[in-house]
């Protein structure tokens, strides 16, 4: 049984246990989205991008030309997955915000060519999205069991699986979405919660050329700025607020100081919103802008110093030829 207040239920296919209701995620937004329209600047999480049709928008950026860090990983994660195998050894692979599950197959190939693996532990926000990634796989790895926690990462992570050996994976670059103390704390939180012989496997994207960073938050197709006004619908939705996304310009820009790619949604109009569920009604000047989310960018200092912040050692770490991406092993300090 789960522990806590989830549950837990189990299936001809896996184990599933969920920790987060569609309720505690409405409460979520309607708490952030309260705090965040009516700061200065306004403000919204990134968190709430990922609906259906934004996790398709960005499944298609992770395909543009333009934005390089997947590919990236995907190139350290095919080099590197037999290294990663056998320098963990793991008997369970966490894979922390799984979304889609590509690079999940690299490391499972790599962890049953070593036969160390037993189990795969995908935990994500979206029960639908870990249902179907945990179906996928165990059809695919039928000797796996498959255990999935549904749970946000910031709150979770004691929920997790508990074994001996457990690779940790938090990919893509996530980590960037979080400002420095935030991100500090949860890496923190993930060092609590690790014991002897695990280890965590974490990708970033690294500082590098303004103008490749821009473009990969600024693609020439416009999927990206689809991506960013999403957001908008999702509080049409959610909210019954009346925003017009058409009102709102994408802006990517380098904040040098802090080492972030910002984006932004700025109105292109004196313009006010009602956002009924909140009792709210929200103004924006012309030219006003609203943050929607921060991607950090890491120098391989820097990654060292945050981890060692956090109660955790770098045991091995990897690049891509190029050197736009990093990936680092890190066990508990
Ligand atoms: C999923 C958070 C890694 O920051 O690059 C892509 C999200 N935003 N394009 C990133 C994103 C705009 C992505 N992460």
């Amino acid at each position: 049984m789960a522990g806590r207040n989830g549950s837990t239920q189990v299936t001809a296919t896996a184990r599933i246990d969920v920790h987060l209701r569609p309720d505690d995620l409405s409460r979520a937004l309607r708490d952030d989205a309260r705090r965040g329209l009516t700061s200065t600047p306004k403000e919204l999480p990134p968190k709430y991008f990922y609906d259906e049709r934004g996790s398709l928008l960005f499944d298609e950026i992770t395909r543009l030309p333009e934005y390089y860090p997947t590919r990236r990983e995907r190139e350290i994660l095919v080099a590197h997955a037999d290294d990663i195998a056998r320098l963990t050894d793991a008997h369970t692979l966490v894979e922390l915000g799984s979304g889609t599950s590509e690079k999940t197959r690299i490391l499972l190939d790599a962890l049953c060519r070593r036969d160390c693996l037993r189990r795969f532990a995908p935990f994500d926000v979206s029960e639908s999205i870990l249902r179907q990634a945990a179906g996928e796989i165990n059809d695919e790895y039928s000797h796996l069991e498959v255990h999935a926690v549904v749970g946000d990462f910031e709150r979770h992570i004691p929920a997790l699986p508990n074994s001996e050996r457990r690779l940790i994976a938090f990919l893509g670059g996530t980590i960037g979405n979080f400002a420095p103390d935030p991100r500090r704390a949860f890496l923190a939180s993930l060092a609590t919660n690790m014991h002897e012989g695990d280890v965590l496997l974490i990708g970033f994207d690294l500082v590098k050329d303004v103008a490749r960073l821009e473009a990969a938050y600024n693609d020439a197709r416009g999927v990206t700025a689809e991506f960013n006004r999403n957001v908008l619908r999702v509080l049409n939705r959610e909210l019954g607020a009346d925003l017009v996304p058409e009102r709102f310009e994408h802006v990517a820009v380098w904040d040098p100081s802090e080492e972030w790619i910002e984006m932004r949604l700025r109105s292109t109009a004196d313009q006010d919103a009602q956002v009924p569920e909140l009792g709210l009604r929200v103004h924006f000047d012309a030219g006003e802008q609203m943050r929607t989310e921060i991607s950090a960018k890491f120098t391989p200092d820097r990654i060292v110093a945050d981890l060692d912040a956090s109660g955790l050692a770098r045991a091995a770490w990897w690049t891509d030829a190029a050197g736009d991406f990093g990936v680092a092993l890190a066990e508990r300090a």
